[in-house]
């Protein structure tokens, strides 16, 4: 899954599953632009880059403001490898969601992954190469409680996965998504009454995943070893217990 001569932007790669997969993408070779918004974090994050055997620097950007977005892109420069990670996930019910949660989640989930595309992708395809990988979860395709919008935001990325997939394959850009289950990350820390470990022992495999198996699978899929991957949207989510008979 080598890497070697790429350049990857990891968004929200200061925390969580973008941290492990600044870090694996860096050990496969890549030279890795870290963006966050905590510069100490982000200082942080390039030094355990450098020390896993890659190069890196940082850039922050607030992925909410699309214009902030484009200067991110443009300070990123040429990259080979981009991926959408970062994303929030407050639990809002219908009936309390108010017109900036909605704004907020779907301009971070939704508009910022698009707004990179846009900027980065073009240069992917002047030189016939590149690959996206888009960050979903299990709420995109499975309707979680007070998670709509949440939900409505994975959705919409999925589609778009699908459709660039389509747009880009034929001129060297593969797109292809990972759709992650209860991982403990920063942002799962003080999740829910059970906690994401009781998440976790919803799945088949009866336990939360850790941050690095959900970056290993992006990492395969920015990789040539995936070279004939495109449009798919790959669970990563412990599997789905079967339906047990009623007694
Ligand atoms: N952890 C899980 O259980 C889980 C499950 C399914 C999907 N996901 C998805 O995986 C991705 C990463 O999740 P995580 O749990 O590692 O998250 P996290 O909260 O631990 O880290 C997310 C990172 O993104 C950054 N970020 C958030 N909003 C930003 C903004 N407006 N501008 C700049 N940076 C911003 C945060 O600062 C943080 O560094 C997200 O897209 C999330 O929806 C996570």
């Amino acid at each position: 899954m080598t890497l070697s001569g790429k350049t990857a932007l990891v968004t929200g790669a200061t925390a969580g599953i973008g941290y492990a997969v600044a870090v694996q993408l860096a050990a496969a070779g890549a030279e890795v632009v870290v963006h966050g918004r905590n510069a100490e974090r982000g200082a942080k994050t390039v030094q355990d880059v450098e020390n896993a055997g890659g190069s890196a620097c940082f850039v922050a950007a607030d992925l909410s403001d699309a214009d902030d977005v484009r200067r991110l892109a443009d300070e990123a420069g040429e990259v080979d490898v981009l991926v959408n990670n970062a994303g929030i996930y407050p639990v809002i019910a219908t009936f309390d969601a108010t017109d900036a949660d909605f704004d907020e989640q779907i301009n971070t989930n939704l508009r910022a992954p698009f707004v990179l595309v846009q900027k980065l992708v073009p240069g992917m395809l002047s030189r016939g190469d590149g690959a996206v990988v888009n960050v979903s979860s299990v709420a995109a395709s499975r309707p979680a409680a007070d998670a709509g919008i949440y939900g409505a935001s994975k959705a919409g990325l999925e589609l778009l996965t699908k459709l660039w997939a389509d747009e880009f394959g034929a001129r060297g850009v593969r797109v292809n998504g990972v759709s992650p289950g209860p991982t403990r990350t920063a942002g799962t820390a003080d999740f829910g009454p059970d906690g994401i470990e009781g998440m976790g022992r919803t799945t088949a495999l009866a336990r939360a995943a850790d941050a690095d198996e959900i970056a290993s699978a992006v990492t395969f899929l920015a990789s040539p070893a995936a070279s004939y991957v495109n449009g798919t949207i790959l669970d990563v989510d412990g599997g789905r217990p079967a339906i047990r008979p009623v007694a």
